[in-house]
C-alpha cells in the first residue's frame, strides 16, 4: 500500500476489530505505513457504542498518533471518526474499508450506540482525509455481507437521489452507484471477485452522494430499529426499502422513475416505472437472501409493537428525516412498520 507510506506517519495508531487483528492484516498494514511507532486498538465491535469510544479516545490521548488508520467496515471506520473527534488535536485520518457498504471513508458521518439508540454525529471535520479502496480486501468477505453492504450502497443512492439537499452533482454519483451496485450485486454475492471492486467503487460513490444530499427516513428507522435490535444496517434498510419507495413516491416519483429506467427496470409511464423500481428491489432483496420482514431476521412482532412508540419516537428525532422528499410523520412510520413486521 504506497499511499500508505506516502501519508508519512510517524506515531501511528491502527483502528481495526478483532477479525484483522487475528488474520494479521492489521499488522500488514502498519507495516506498509512504515511510520516509527506502532499501536494497534482492535476493540471495535459492530455498532460502536459510547463507551467503546471512550476507551478508544483514552488511548488516543495516552499515544499521542499524529495518523489514525481506520481498517474495517463502517463499524471500525466510525469508531475511529469518533475516537478523533473526542480526542481533539490535529490527528490525520486515513480510512481503509473492507466491506462494500457504509460509505464511511467519505462522508462526515460516524453512528454511535448509546443506551439502545444509534446516533448520528455529523460534522465536516469527521470526515477522512484519504480513503483508500483496495479490491484485494475483498476476497474474503461472506455472501452475507456483501448482501447486507449492498442494500447499504443502493439504500445510500437511492435515498440521496431524492434527497432534500440532492443537486446535479449528488444525482450523478447517485445513480451511477445505484446502477452499479444494482447490476453487480448478484455476480458479487455469487463470489465472484471481478465484480467486487465495482460494488466498492459504488460504495464509496454512494457515501459522496448522500454526505451531501442527506438520506431520508429508510436511514431514520434503521437507526432507531437497529439500536434496539440489533440487526445488520443494510439488512434493515433491505427490510425496510421497498415500504419507503411506496411512501416517497407521490413527491419523489419522478426521479424514482429515471432511477427505474437507468437501472434498465423500463417503464415509459411513471407509475409503471415506481413499481418496477419497488419490485427490483424485492427481487434483488430475495436473490441475496435477505429477509423480507423483521419476523425473519428474528424479531418477534410482539417485541416491535411493544417498543413501537419508542421506535417511532426515536426515528422522528434522527436528522436523516430532515431530508427526506415528504415531510415524516408519526402515522407514516407506523404504517411503515405495519408493512416490514411480517407474522412469526
Ligand atoms: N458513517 C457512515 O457514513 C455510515 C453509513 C452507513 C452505515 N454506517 C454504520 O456502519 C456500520 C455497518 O458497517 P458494515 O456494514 O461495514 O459492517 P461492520 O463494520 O459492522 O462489520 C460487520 C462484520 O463484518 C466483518 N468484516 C468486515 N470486513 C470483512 C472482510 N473483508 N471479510 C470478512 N469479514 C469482514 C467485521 O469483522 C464485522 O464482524 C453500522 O453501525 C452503520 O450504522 C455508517
Ligand atoms: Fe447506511
Amino acid at each position: 500500500m504506497q499511499a500508505l507510506k506516502d501519508v508519512g506517519a510517524s506515531k501511528l495508531l491502527v483502528v481495526t476489530d478483532p477479525f484483522f487483528a487475528k488474520n494479521g492484516m492489521a499488522q500488514r498494514v502498519a507495516e506498509s505505513a512504515k511510520a516509527q511507532q506502532v499501536k494497534i486498538f482492535d476493540q471495535v465491535a459492530p455498532d460502536p457504542t459510547v463507551g467503546l469510544v471512550a476507551e478508544g479516545t483514552a488511548v488516543v490521548r495516552e499515544f499521542g498518533p499524529d495518523v489514525i488508520v481506520a481498517l474495517g467496515g463502517g463499524s471500525a471506520m466510525d469508531c475511529a471518526k469518533a475516537m478523533l473527534h473526542f480526542a481533539g488535536g490535529d490527528i490525520r485520518l486515513v480510512a481503509i474499508p473492507t466491506t462494500s457498504g457504509s460509505g464511511s471513508e467519505v462522508t462526515d458521518f460516524a453512528i454511535l450506540t448509546h443506551q439502545s439508540v444509534k446516533h448520528p454525529l455529523i460534522d465536516g471535520r469527521l470526515r477522512p482525509e484519504l480513503a483508500i479502496l483496495d479490491e484485494d480486501l475483498l476476497t474474503g468477505l461472506p455472501p452475507s455481507l456483501v448482501a447486507d453492504g449492498g442494500f447499504d450502497v443502493l439504500s445510500h443512492a437511492l435515498e440521496a437521489f431524492v434527497a432534500q439537499n440532492a443537486s446535479p452533482f449528488t444525482d450523478a454519483l447517485a445513480k451511477d452507484a445505484f446502477c452499479s451496485a444494482f447490476a453487480s450485486l448478484p455476480a458479487s454475492f455469487a463470489g465472484h471477485q471481478e465484480v467486487r471492486g465495482k460494488v466498492h467503487i459504488a460504495a464509496t460513490m454512494a457515501g459522496m452522494a448522500f454526505t451531501q444530499a442527506g438520506l431520508g427516513v429508510c436511514h431514520a428507522l434503521s437507526h432507531s430499529l437497529g439500536g434496539m435490535f440489533h440487526i445488520p444496517h443494510g439488512r434493515l434498510n433491505a427490510i425496510l426499502l421497498p415500504s419507503v419507495v411506496n411512501l416517497n413516491a407521490a413527491a419523489a416519483g419522478e426521479k424514482y422513475a429515471k432511477l427505474a429506467r437507468a437501472a434498465g427496470l423500463g417503464g415509459s409511464v411513471e407509475v409503471i416505472a415506481v413499481r418496477n423500481l419497488k419490485n427490483g428491489l424485492v427481487r434483488l432483496r430475495r436473490e441475496l437472501k435477505l429477509p423480507e420482514t423483521l419476523a425473519q431476521a428474528g424479531v418477534a412482532p410482539r417485541d416491535v409493537w411493544h417498543r413501537a412508540e419508542e421506535i417511532v419516537s426515536a426515528a422522528l428525532k434522527d436528522p436523516c428525516c430532515r431530508t427526506n422528499p415528504v415531510r415524516v410523520e408519526d402515522f407514516m412510520l407506523r404504517q411503515i412498520l405495519e408493512e416490514v413486521t411480517g407474522r412469526v
